[in-house]
């Protein structure tokens, strides 16, 4: 092969296999829809399952992430294009208050996608195929709302292009909020959720004004968290990971109680 088709061949495979860094990891988006899950109305309920059924499961935290898996789907690529820019928000100020067509150009960011999923999934006139798939990305999207890096100032693509050491490895500090910090408590989802949910309702965040978008607060939120959680020295250790962990389940709580409660109004009788 000439030496720039080889180059271009070696670079593609590169591409294609860098993990992805869309979102919270599978656990943490499972963790996020079975705590939803625990608290929907029976009206919402009945709902979620009559929608589930369509793809054979009853469970929320089985469809968490497919607006991740359709990345790796041959037939699903032109909706993963147009959606990719959907799974975060990045501010481009240290204030974190939201301006919208700085920080979402053209409507293409985590902020308004909640809200226009959330339409359709409310929408009784529409197909119910149409209403799943929105469902699936409402219960996603807010998961990934409320992964800090998902909505932070620094322009370093949330955090992807901030290295750090983590057990031994060379990671980005994106990664290690996504998945790598969950996953040293060993749990699966379930035992996750039960552990979480065994502290009772999450406590939410005080109101930021003013007040007329809590979709925005969620972001914002999530802004001033990644004030915080830069080490310095690059090193994710064992003092990183007791300050943080706390932080990353609190965001797991809040937006599995956040979740219900859209659920809940977006699925009410009739
Ligand atoms: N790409 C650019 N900004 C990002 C973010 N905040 N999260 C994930 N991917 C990104
Ligand atoms: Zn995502
Ligand atoms: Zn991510």
């Amino acid at each position: 092969m000439p030496r720039l088709r080889r180059l271009a061949a070696a670079l593609f495979v590169t591409l294609a296999l860098a993990p992805a860094a869309e979102a919270w990891g599978p656990l943490g988006h499972s963790v996020v829809a079975e705590l939803a899950q625990r608290h929907l109305s029976p009206a919402a309920k009945a709902e979620v399952l009559h929608l589930l059924a369509l793809d054979h499961t009853q469970s929320l935290a089985d469809i968490a992430s497919w607006p991740d898996e359709i990345r790796n789907d041959p037939n699903q690529q032109a909706l993963w294009k147009e959606t990719r820019p959907l799974h975060y928000a990045d501010f481009h100020n240290p204030n974190c208050v939201y301006v919208a067509p700085r920080d979402c150009k053209d409507g293409k960011c985590v902020v308004e996608a909640i809200p226009h999923y959330v339409a359709i999934l409310s929408d009784r006139t529409q197909t119910d195929a149409a209403r799943l798939q929105a469902l699936k990305f409402v219960v996603h999207f807010i998961g990934d709302i409320h992964q800090p890096l998902h909505a932070g100032y620094r322009d370093d693509a949330g955090g992807n292009a901030y290295q750090v050491q983590f057990q031994g490895q060379g990671m980005n500090l994106h990664r290690v909020w996504d998945s790598g910090l969950l996953s040293t408590r060993g749990l699966g989802w379930k035992a996750y959720a039960d552990r979480l949910d065994a502290e009772g309702p999450a406590p939410l965040p005080p109101p930021i004004a003013p007040l007329d978008r809590p979709v925005v607060q969620w972001a914002e939120e999530s802004c001033q968290i990644t004030h915080d959680i830069y080490p310095a020295n690059h090193k994710i250790d064992q003092a990183y990971i007791d300050a943080e962990l706390p932080v990353a389940d609190s965001r797991l709580r809040e937006a599995g109680r956040r979740l219900a409660e859209v659920l809940n109004i977006a699925l009410q009788n009739g």
